[in-house]
């Protein structure tokens, strides 16, 4: 199996991040952000930063070099971060994606203490940010370190740029409908998660979501991983067990790379169909277990 063209860009690291001005009233800040912490040795130092993969879960032997970088790195710009930034995207509507940057952006920031940053850049739903507007409405305790804002825009990339100092992890819920704003946002991403419940119509999708993250990883000056998560999952039904096979041995076209017959690199961890889920909108879950372990996984990765 060889990696698809996201792989290329992990070579192509250090040109300049850019900063850019804020353009004012577009990002809206739901609370203020917190003073970056210094980090010191023997702190967490945003410890996802230091396990940067290759692509595709490939290419892992580059791990402790990535790892020494970033140490290096952390040391030398001590008092500011340099966020690890996490898309969580699919080119169709409804798959997941709001619920699960709510639980890795509460992950980051309840479980690692991390300040964090969920930015919803849904252009059409809005509904990361409608979540945080009920949570606050009906008093429930958001923690501290955990800034939620929109921004919708297609410039998101100039504004994950500009955000990147001040948070230790940029969680972004990049919507279901607009190509563009998904592939601005993993130009500037370190990890894309896809999740895609166990159905027919949901796969299909995901061939052309990879398509446009291949073109968006080209332009990536960072190493980015991409994971597929299979979320919804029922195992009462056949369907996990079938979306697995079919997204590990994909038929000639319906998998990834220049042959698209590659398989999707899938994570072991699923992400059940629960209620918990289904009722979480509006709420500040600390029931966190499936989406630490796959984080944890990932991170091993
Ligand atoms: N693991 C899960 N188990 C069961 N239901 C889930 C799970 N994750 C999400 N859902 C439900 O699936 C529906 C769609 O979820 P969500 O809004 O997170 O998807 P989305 O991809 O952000 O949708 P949109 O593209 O409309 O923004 C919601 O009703 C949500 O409660
Ligand atoms: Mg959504």
């Amino acid at each position: 199996m060889s990696s698809t063209g996201l792989a290329a860009v992990a070579a192509r690291a250090g040109q300049g991040t850019g900063t850019h001005a804020h353009q004012p009233g577009y990002g809206r800040t739901a609370r203020a952000p917190p003073v970056p912490r210094k980090p010191s040795w023997g702190d967490v130092v945003n410890p996802t930063a230091m396990q940067c993969t290759f692509h595709f879960q490939e290419i892992t032997h580059v791990n402790e070099l990535t790892r020494h970088k970033t140490l290096t790195t952390a040391t030398a710009t001590a008092g500011v971060w340099d966020a690890f930034v996490i898309v969580i995207g699919m080119l169709k509507g409804g798959t997941g994606k709001t619920t699960s940057a709510w639980f890795i952006a509460l992950y980051y920031a309840i479980v690692l203490g991390l300040p964090t940053l969920l930015l919803d850049a849904d252009a059409t739903s809005q509904s990361a940010y409608d979540w945080y507007k009920v949570a606050a409405a009906e008093g429930s305790e958001i923690p501290e370190n955990l800034v939620i804002e929109r921004y919708p825009f297609d410039d998101i990339a100039e504004y994950i740029r500009d955000k990147r100092t001040e948070f230790a992890a940029i969680v972004i819920d990049a919507g279901g409908g607009s190509a563009k704003l998904f592939h601005e946002a993993v130009t500037e991403a370190n990890r894309l998660i896809v999740p895609v419940a166990p159905t027919k119509i949901e796969r299909r999708k995901l061939v052309a979501t990879f398509d446009e993250a291949e073109r968006a990883a080209a332009r990536n000056t960072r190493d980015i991983t991409a994971h597929v998560v299979l979320v919804k999952a029922d195992d009462r039904t056949s369907l996990p067990r079938t979306a697995k096979d079919k997204l590990l041995q994909p038929a000639q076209g319906e998998g990834i790379g220049p042959d698209r017959d590659e398989p999707f690199p899938l994570a072991d961890t699923v992400i059940h169909a629960w209620v918990h889920y289904m009722e979480a909108f509006g709420e500040i879950p600390t029931e966190l277990s499936e989406y630490t372990a796959l984080m944890k996984e990932l991170d091993a990765a």
